[in-house]
């Protein structure tokens, strides 16, 4: 990492073509802002501190969403174009000398090498800097690279201005610039909003480096995949698309296995432990840990969970902010919430939700049950149906279950309530009161038997009368 690198990113813009309230660069691709995707990709290169983003449209917000320390911003209070908005940040700016580094805040699908590719570039001609260039089969939207006959770029035109056989040039801009910092800022001053957008261009640097004598060299990046600006919700999927499939691609290489990997979102922060099988349809968000040997069922959606080692999660569990012990079974169709915690070796099974609440190890709630606010301990086995009524309409209450409790089928334990370890609770119980250690409780209307009471009903009930005249 150089110590004479500078990084602007630029993210002021509304992004009209979006169509939404939101400012481009909030919007998200791959499971993260495209301006947090960009700053990860940056990061490999340079240090938080030599980063400078242009923030303009919903500044707070966006400031907001880069969760980074370090980062500084720079505030662009009126749109007016990429080259105004580098202007913005020149006062946030420690230093103007070495190599400025300009990137759009829009191109989320960069790689780290082409990054350094360019900042390594070196052209003997190449006084004025290095831009990144690509192909692109159909380049409508984007400045065209007009090369001079050495094969260095003269300028940039962009699609608004281009004309005849500027409009027919296949090589683009994507965005991505290293100037001599010190000429760029010596000559900025004299880009001017002289277009039809009527806005300062960025790119118009290029021309006027040329006109004062000093050579931009261009980088052609063959894949031009990396190099997709977003502009359109179109071009947001295809970036989530790409994004998504490298991740896949690199957890498989590093040991997963990902059945159907195209079917599968998992978000850029999401780490999985070799041997683990993820199936088809799974979504793993946010910052999901996933250890080695675990098995994750199809259809199912993990958000900032973790899941330890050998953990079996069975299809369509749905988890947020969640862990699941060594050797646990979840699912199917479970849901956990709010800090659930399922200790090693338990179980929870079907139409089981659990917010708030830890189930301790080896224990079992394996069918359609709420266990909420609750403290359950070790080989306790949770009836099917159980519920904690941990809300009375106004505050919620804690419930505290021991260890190697049984709790009957379709218990309700009004909250707050205690059972003691050991203790029995009879199926079909209301408990509304503390249950002592190794007690039984029984809290529920008692059965009474009437001898034939059926078969003296069925003979009072008169037989039908044939209807009809046939
Ligand atoms: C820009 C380039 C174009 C290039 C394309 C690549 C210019 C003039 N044109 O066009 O040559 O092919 O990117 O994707 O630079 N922004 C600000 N402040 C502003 C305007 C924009 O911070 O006043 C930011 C936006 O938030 C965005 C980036 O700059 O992140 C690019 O702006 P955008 O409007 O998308 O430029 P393009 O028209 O795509
Ligand atoms: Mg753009």
């Amino acid at each position: 990492m150089s110590s004479e690198l500078n990084v602007v990113i630029l993210a002021a813009g509304l992004g009209t073509r979006m169509r939404s309230n939101k400012a481009k660069v909030l919007h998200e691709a791959g499971g993260d802002t495209l301006l947090n995707q960009i700053i990860r990709v940056v990061l490999q290169v340079a240090p938080a501190e030599r980063i400078v983003a242009v923030v303009g449209h919903q500044a707070d917000q966006v400031r907001r969403s880069v969760r980074v320390p370090g980062i500084r911003f720079a505030e662009q209070l009126e749109q007016k174009g990429t080259g105004h908005a580098v202007l913005c940040a020149r006062s946030v700016l420690d230093n103007a000398d070495g190599k400025l580094l300009i990137l759009n805040g829009d191109g989320p699908l960069l790689r780290a090498e082409t990054l350094r590719a360019l900042l390594n570039y070196c052209h003997p001609q190449a006084t004025g800097g290095a831009i990144v260039t690509t192909r692109l089969n159909d380049p409508t939207g984007y400045g065209r690279i007009v090369r001079d006959e050495q094969g260095l770029v003269e300028a940039i035109v962009e699609q608004k201005a281009a004309r005849g056989e500027q409009l027919a040039i296949t090589e683009i801009n994507p965005g991505l610039y290293c100037f001599d910092a010190r000429l760029f800022w010596q000559y900025a001053g004299e880009i001017t909003p002289d277009n039809p957008a009527k806005e300062y261009y960025l790119t118009d640097m290029v021309a006027i480096l040329t006109r004062h004598g000093y050579k931009v060299a261009p980088l052609l990046v063959p894949d031009e995949t990396e190099l997709l600006g977003i502009n359109t919700r179109v071009e947001l999927a295809q970036a989530d698309k790409i994004l998504r499939s490298r991740k896949a691609q690199e957890l498989m290489l590093a040991g997963v296995t990902i059945e159907n990997p195209d079917s599968v979102a998992i978000d850029m922060d999401v780490e999985i432990g070799a041997d683990s099988v993820v199936e088809a349809n799974v979504q793993l968000r946010g910052r999901t840990r996933i250890a080695a040997g675990c098995h994750i069922g199809s259809g199912s959606y993990l958000r900032d969970c973790v899941v330890e080692e050998n953990a079996r999660v069975l299809p369509y569990v749905v988890a947020e902010n969640s862990s699941i012990g060594a050797g646990s079974f979840v699912g199917p169709f479970s849901r956990l919430r709010l800090d659930a915690e399922i200790a090693g070796g338990a179980h929870v099974g079907n139409f089981v939700e659990l917010k708030k609440t830890r189930l301790g190890e080896g224990s079992k709630a394996n069918h359609l049950a709420y266990l909420g606010d609750s403290t359950i301990g070790a080989g306790s086995n949770i009836g099917a149906g159980t519920i904690t009524c941990n809300y009375d309409g106004q505050k919620k209450h804690p419930t505290k279950i021991g260890e190697k409790v049984f709790v009957g089928s379709n218990s309700t334990l009004v909250a707050p309530i205690s059972i003691g370890e050991g203790a029995y609770i009879a199926a079909g119980s209301v408990i509304t009161k503390d249950v002592e250690q190794d007690a039984l409780a029984v809290g529920r209307a008692y059965q009474v038997d009437k001898p034939g009471w059926a078969k003296k009903r069925r003979n009072l009930v008169k037989e039908p009368q044939p209807s009809g005249s046939a």
